[in-house]
């Protein structure tokens, strides 16, 4: 049933306390809710609970149980006569963890119980009024076998433990936050545990305690390491300080996210938590510091002030990443960041909002909400925070937000009341922010100039061209001039570009170079006409290092457009990246300058696009890129070699593995002997992942012997390991072509693939459709066809992650005919034999039903 943000109306009513008891058996658990349920105004006399997938086994109203002709109860909700306007509703629910593969609501994943709530999986674990707007107390109590779940976890404080008969135990916790259910979590299990006090800036004494399958506990010290400077950095930045005595992270051995904020319990998708230098690279290590901090930073937006309804999300997770983006910012991480978010942005978020499955920042309507856990709803959403920091600057975002805390904790809110706090806190017009969030599309910005004798101007022209009707948003422009010799005769200025056409004019020596969106100061596209020397003049002079990175890849842009038109320009069109390799500064930087985007970030660039075409344009470019650096090639590589240090998770050092990593596969695919046998070296000298698996991405996508001889090396060390092992399964489905959708058919049938674990099924299925153009679409619609056969399989199992395999299919409007049929037929067929809300929603959306 489809919901629309238009019909929001306020609950009629409120439920201010809950108790719940999780009687853990066996084979299934017995769930008892006792909830005090208030009426809002005169209410209206029927109450309608939202209820899924669980058998009713009692229902009292007042202590008196209601007879079958008291209720009604259909696959989703329970609707009683309500005696008055206040009274106590006592429901026993049965449940049957041990077989529900969708990972909502409760779930047994490798031994343990866990849950998972958002967005509407409270209503699998017992009847309920399942919407954020909706805030309690709640009181739990888990009992259970000692034996087999020895840790009893729920949100908040626990406050009391008993034995009782039959080796079995009960816990009892309580979170005096009145919070919407979807915060809502327990867990049961048998995990190790790491614990360490920290004190916050009030004074509060905190247990942090994290918990993981026994063994690998000091894997979690990075984790714990992270969380200690989140909480301070909240505390600094922002003055938020933590609300409770325990804060608890757990493992969840299947997870379909990242991980989740439950109040004072989040709980992890192990890869956001465990890293060791032997098992986490350092993207991992900077990803586990960004979601610990993430989940922890919910606390505040998020927990604390929530959204009245799911259509707001983006008012915490838009938020939220920006504050996450802002904390690794703040804790080293340099401007290679800034220009992996945008890459990110450009490849998935650009491509969702030119798509079929396009959406404004606040959706209007949606059939499944698990549907707009979106690139658009997230990362577009942080852009838009950004956007609203750039306006306000560092000390009026904090007036913006002082005055939101201030105004709406405790609350459930919209984004139009986080708005007006930050208008209201620096009388800031805020209504070309706002229409962001209103429409889809990526706005695009064409810009021309003119020079008069001095007097120099940027004539600038907004519109969205997937939705002709877009009103003008406010896009600010971060520009700086250089002069010929590369000073900045402007320098890093903001534009306010707010109405569908203007002028921005300086007075001027001379005729300067523009340095345009600095940063991505907007989530748009732009447009101006560089010629190549002005770009290299960027790559050569420029001070924003995203600047002189943007200015790269549209000189890579002018050699790809070219290949893939079938011409070839000379690879000396490339040749200023000579200079940056053996440039001064940061190798993250330099190794990002010496990356051609991929062929995943140009899908929407080419009308009738021909994918293997555009897969090709792109390798002949960096093939390019390879031998215009010539022989010092090999010599920066083995100087980058030598000083292979004990591995630490280190900005410097971290920048280093990165240029060397790149060079080597640059260099790699020279198809030079010697270059494959530095890769191996590499490989056996390192002590780290982030090293090894540098070495055999660079033989990946090359027929080195070696590649295979490290592959089987790699399994049998790591094949124990299931987060290192997904590598594994990632790299070999990341083979181009025919070749890599061969792996792909070989390693479904491998007994280590799991299709219970999300991330074995997205290491492998997911770097075949998202991030493999080439094998994709091998061999006629073949590659096409096993997609669309894994979608059914996971349609059935777990669904909320067979709706996310489905969006390398929604590339189809740009698709050249033959390529479209494939892919039509294939979506027709998922629309045929899937039963999955989740997925029948995102496959009509895609055709256009
Ligand atoms: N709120 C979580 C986060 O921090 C995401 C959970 C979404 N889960 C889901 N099944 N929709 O981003
Ligand atoms: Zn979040």
């Amino acid at each position: 049933q489809r919901q629309y943000l238009k019909d929001y109306r306020p609950s009629d009513w409120q439920i201010p306390h809950i108790q719940m008891h999780f009687d853990v058996q066996d084979a299934h658990v017995l769930v008892h809710t006792r909830m005090e349920l208030v009426a809002v105004g005169d209410g209206t006399q029927t109450l309608e609970l939202d209820g899924r997938q669980m058998a009713l086994v009692e229902i009292r109203i007042d202590g008196e149980a209601l007879s079958p002709e008291a209720y009604q109860c259909d696959d989703a909700s329970l609707t009683i006569k309500a005696p008055g306007a206040r009274f106590v509703l006592e429901s026993t629910v049965k449940l049957d963890p041990f077989n529900n593969t969708s990972l909502e609501g409760l779930y047994a994943a490798g031994g343990i119980l866990c849950t998972q709530c958002e967005s509407h999986g409270f209503s699998r674990i017992t009847y309920a009024l399942d919407r954020p707007d909706v805030m309690s107390v709640f009181n739990v109590t888990i009992e259970a076998d000692k034996g087999r779940y020895p840790i009893l976890l729920a949100n908040g404080e626990r406050n009391a433990q008993q034995e009782l008969p039959d080796g079995r135990h009960r816990v009892s916790w309580s979170d005096p936050h009145p919070k919407p259910c979807y915060l809502f979590a327990v867990v049961a299990g048998d995990m190790a545990c790491k614990t360490r006090p920290y004190i916050t800036s009030e004074g509060r004494e905190v247990d942090i305690a994290f918990y993981c399958d026994h063994g690998i506990e000091e894997r979690m010290d990075h984790a714990i390491d992270s969380l200690v400077r989140s909480m301070q950095w909240d505390e600094q930045r922002y003055g938020l300080a933590y609300d409770l005595n325990t804060y608890s992270v757990v493992v969840a051995g299947a997870f379909n996210m990242g991980a989740m904020e439950n109040k004072g319990l989040n709980i992890f998708n192990p890869k956001y938590v465990l890293a060791s230098p032997e098992t986490a690279t350092d993207a991992d290590f900077a990803a586990v510091e960004a979601v610990i901090g993430h989940e922890y930073f919910h606390n505040w937006t998020g927990n604390r002030v929530t959204c009245r309804d799911w259509f707001q999300l983006s008012l915490k997770e838009g938020l939220t990443v920006f504050r996450d983006q802002q904390f690794s910012a703040d804790c080293g991480a340099g401007p290679a960041q800034r220009i992996e978010q945008v890459k990110f942005l450009r490849a998935r978020q650009f491509a969702e909002d030119a798509g079929p499955l396009a959406h404004p920042v606040r959706p209007e309507s949606y059939v499944e909400m698990n549907n707009f856990y979106t690139v658009t709803v997230y990362e577009k959403g942080a852009e838009l925070v950004r956007l609203l920091h750039a306006l306000e600057g560092e000390s009026g975002f904090r007036r913006g937000m002082d005055l939101y805390f201030e105004r709406h904790d405790g609350q459930a809110v919209t984004i139009e009341d986080f708005l007006a706090a930050h208008g209201d806190a620096n009388q800031l017009d805020i209504s070309g922010l706002q229409r962001w969030y209103g429409q889809a599309g990526t706005p695009q910005v064409k810009i021309t100039e003119s020079w008069d004798n001095g007097h120099y101007t940027l004539d600038c022209e907004q519109s969205i061209p997937s939705n002709p009707s877009a009103d003008a948003v406010l896009i600010p422009i971060r520009v700086s001039l250089l002069d010929s010799r590369g000073q900045a005769m402007i320098d890093g200025q903001v534009l306010r570009f707010d109405q569908p056409q203007q002028g921005f004019s300086f007075d001027l020596p001379e005729r300067p170079v523009p340095v345009l969106f600095e940063a991505l100061s907007a989530p748009v596209t732009w447009d101006y006409a560089y010629s190549q020397d002005q770009l290299k003049h960027i790559v050569r002079h420029a001070q924003d290092p995203f600047s002189r990175w943007e200015a790269a890849q549209r000189l890579y842009l002018i050699m790809i457009d070219a290949a893939y038109a079938g011409t070839t320009l000379e690879d000396q069109h490339l040749d200023v990246f000579c200079e940056v390799m053996v440039g001064e500064g940061d190798g993250a930087v330099i190794a990002a300058l010496l990356s051609p985007p991929s062929a995943d970030e140009l899908t929407t660039r080419y009308t009738e696009l021909d994918p293997l075409r555009l897969s090709q344009a792109v390798d002949q470019t960096e093939a390019a890129l390879a031998r215009v650096l010539g022989d010092a090639l090999a010599t920066q590589t083995q100087n980058l070699m030598e000083h292979v240090a004990t591995y630490a998770f280190e900005p410097a050092a971290a920048a280093r593995r990165s240029l060397r990593a790149r060079l080597l596969r640059l260099w790699c695919l020279r198809g030079d002997q010697q270059a494959w046998q530095q890769a191996e070296q590499l490989y056996d000298n390192s002590d780290n992942l982030t090293d090894r698996l540098a070495a055999l991405q660079a033989l990946n996508q090359t027929d080195a012997a070696q590649r295979d001889i490290l592959l089987e090396r790699f399994y049998q060390t790591y094949k124990n390991d299931k987060l290192v092992l997904d590598r594994w399964f990632a790299l070999q489905a990341a083979r181009a072509g025919q070749a890599g959708l061969d792996s792909v058919r070989t390693l479904l049938a491998h007994a280590d693939f799991d299709q219970g674990n999300p991330n074995r099924v997205r290491a492998l299925i997911g770097t075949f459709g998202m991030l493999n153009l080439s094998a994709l679409h091998a061999q006629g619609g073949q590659g096409v066809a096993l997609l669309a056969e894994q979608i059914l399989v996971y349609d059935k199992l777990n669904p909320q992650l067979a709706a996310r395999l489905i969006t390398p299919f929604a590339g189809l409007n740009g698709l050249a005919e033959e390529r479209a049929a494939a892919v039509r037929k294939a979506l027709q067929e998922i629309v045929a034999q899937a039963s999955s809300p989740d997925v029948l929603e995102q496959a009509q959306r895609i055709l256009g039903h």
